[in-house]
């Protein structure tokens, strides 16, 4: 979604603006723009790719102080004049914000009453209206009155043309980040904008402020007191981030083809062979408290909460804990009752989603406990948690999650190998266990091995304008991230059904032209979904079937995709693999751009 870079240093800021808005790309936006101070303040935005605010960009643009941004729509269209920065009514002030102002409309009639000129659709240009309008003498002073008056969410980035020296920026719910260079200062909503220039890194908090200039920043509240937020250095290797913003082949497909390294990564130092077990320390919960949880309720968004209803099957398989998996977004909608004894999870890529963001913060405003699933370390999400698992994915830049929804997987199992090992989970089950995920990343080349064959599979399924992903117990969070997979990138209608489900409805839609995508592993319900499986063939529907060899479908015809046999328990992981590639297989031919799949943003920041 929205993306924000800043600059300021001894450097043309234009160049280095516009060079960290091209490594947000990923996050998905339709405009662009940049402000520079230089001997005045200068603004060039533009609906469309960075590269078309480029084309748009005069030869010379002066300034060693600058913000950029690119906007995803939320009020007003994709336009050139709704596109950030937004600058006040003298043209002295810009302003570039990720968000939602709840009360931006109050603020426009306000604005508009006092013969304020407003040329934007968007909540944004107030604030730079108010900032323009503070009576402060600082710039800190003018960005604090004009918090003052908004209500809602932001990361933002103030310039003014009287203060060249300095970026003031703010954090409510959208994250900020402060990267410390030699002499010069840069400032991004995102990791991936900063990391090409410096790894020594300030989170801000929520309600937090900063000053930022070339030689330091300094942060504050709103009241305009200290506080002692410091940088220091992230954990991550600059080069991993590289690919993403040079690399031929779409990102989808290079992380797809990571996953056997990002599983292991997960795994890494976490597996206890002797003992049939898992140490995570990052849990911050000792055998005590893991015995005591009486229930684990899994919140996440889109894939992620697909990979929270394998995570809760894990659960209840090995750790015979109460468990379920509800989207975020529903949650915390419904004034859920929280309860003590329940271990609640959030489980999210970005840890930045505001729904699961706001589910934690609900749950913990109510006396719960909560710990993160999460990949991106030091993220708002990680933070709000009382303690967690970090995934080790590495940077996941396609808006498609594959490599994080594997490792997701990876972490449920960890999580539930812990908890089944301090109840009743034998250690020779533990054992069994620790075995079967050492072997995944080797049977994940496998799966990875039969590209072509995929490939082949969905050029054909991509020519159905409908189909179904069935699946029953462990296979139907499969079957949903299957059909979610196919939607997101080839645009096709793809409906993810129990297989149990099927004959009280969805059956009167299959027909030749409705294909079914079958997800049949070699367990205690095969019989029953070979038996659904003939149900369907008889109506005339083609089949897909992803299962085990030597499963016996008998006479039917359909396209098969075997994948290798693991402990059943981790059977969904290598089932959803295929199903990856044949989303992608079925968009490449289908000529769609994959990594820039239509409507979609990588992090859905806003509610
Ligand atoms: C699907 C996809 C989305 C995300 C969802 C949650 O491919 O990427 O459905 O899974 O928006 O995002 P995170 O995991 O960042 O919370």
């Amino acid at each position: 979604m929205c993306g924000i870079v800043g600059y300021v240093g001894g450097q043309q800021a234009a160049p280095m603006l516009t060079e960290g808005l091209a490594r947000l790309e990923h996050r998905g936006y339709d405009s662009a723009g940049i402000a520079v101070i230089g001997s005045g303040l200068r603004v060039v935005k533009r609906a469309g790719r960075v590269k078309d605010l480029l084309e748009a960009m005069p030869k010379r643009i002066s300034g060693r102080t600058g913000i950029g941004h690119t906007r995803w729509a939320t009020h007003g269209p994709a336009s050139d004049v709704n596109a950030h920065p937004h600058t006040d009514a003298s043209g002295k002030v810009a302003v570039v914000h990720n968000g939602i102002l709840d009360n931006a409309a109050t603020l426009r009639r306000r604005l508009e009453d006092a013969g304020v000129e407003l040329v934007s659709d968007t909540d944004t240009e107030v604030i730079a209206h108010l900032v323009g309008r503070s009576g402060a003498e600082t710039l800190e002073g003018k960005v604090v009155d004009m918090l003052a008056a908004v209500e809602g969410t932001y990361g933002l980035a103030v310039v003014h043309a009287d203060f060249p020296d300095r970026i003031v920026v703010a954090r409510n719910g959208s994250p900020l980040l402060i990267g410390v260079g030699e002499k010069e200062m840069f400032v991004a909503s995102d990791l991936a904008a900063l990391v090409r220039h410096t790894t020594t890194v300030a989170h801000l908090d929520d309600g937090e402020l900063a000053t930022i200039t070339a030689s330091g920043f300094t942060t504050f509240r709103g009241d305009l007191s200290r506080t002692e937020t410091a940088a220091h250095l992230v954990d991550v290797d600059p080069s991993a981030y590289e690919y993403g913003a040079t690399g031929a082949e779409p990102r989808m497909y290079t992380e797809m083809l990571e996953q056997p390294a990002s599983v292991e990564r997960t795994l890494r130092g976490r597996l206890d062979e002797r003992f049939g077990t898992a140490h995570l320390g990052g849990l911050r919960m000792d055998a005590r408290e893991l015995r005591a949880v009486q229930r684990v309720k899994i919140l996440g968004c889109g894939s992620a909460y697909y990979a929270g209803q394998m995570g809760a099957q894990l659960i209840e398989e090995l750790a015979r804990v109460p468990a379920d998996a509800e989207a975020a977004s529903e949650f915390r909608y419904r004034d859920a009752v929280i309860d003590p004894d329940t271990l609640y999870v959030a489980v999210s890529q970005s840890g930045e989603t505001a729904d699961t963001l706001l589910a934690v913060e609900e749950i913990r405003r109510k006396g719960g406990r909560a710990v993160g699933l999460v990949n991106v370390v030091g993220s708002a999400i990680a933070r709000a948690c009382d303690g967690g698992i970090y995934l080790h994915a590495g940077p996941e830049t396609a808006v498609a999650s594959t490599k994080a929804v594997t490792t997701m997987f990876v972490g449920f199992a960890l999580l539930a190998l812990q908890l089944g090992r301090v109840r009743d989970l034998s250690v020779a089950d533990g054992k069994r266990l620790v075995a079967g995920l050492q072997q995944l990343p080797g049977q994940i080349e496998k799966v990875l091995a039969d590209e072509d064959r995929l490939a082949r599979v969905a050029a054909t399924l991509s020519q159905a304008q409908s189909m179904f992903f069935v699946g029953r117990v462990r296979g139907y969070p499969v079957a949903r991230e299957g059909a979610q997979k196919l939607k997101e990138i080839s645009y096709r209608h793809a409906e993810a059904y129990q297989m149990s489900e099927l004959k009280h409805g969805p059956l009167a839609l299959i027909s030749p032209e409705v294909p079914t995508v079958a997800i049949v592993p070699d367990d205690e319900l095969t019989d029953r979904n070979v038996a659904a499986l003939h149900e369907i063939a008889a109506r005339g529907g083609p089949l897909v079937v992803v299962t085990h060899e030597d499963v016996d479908l008998g006479e039917l015809s359909a396209e098969r995709i075997d994948v290798p046999r693991n402990e059943k328990e981790l059977d969904p992981l290598l089932l959803t693999i295929p199903l990856q590639l044949v989303a992608y297989h079925a968009a490449m031919n289908l000529g769609h751009d994959i990594d820039r799949p239509r409507n979609l943003a990588k992090s859905v920041t806003v509610e």
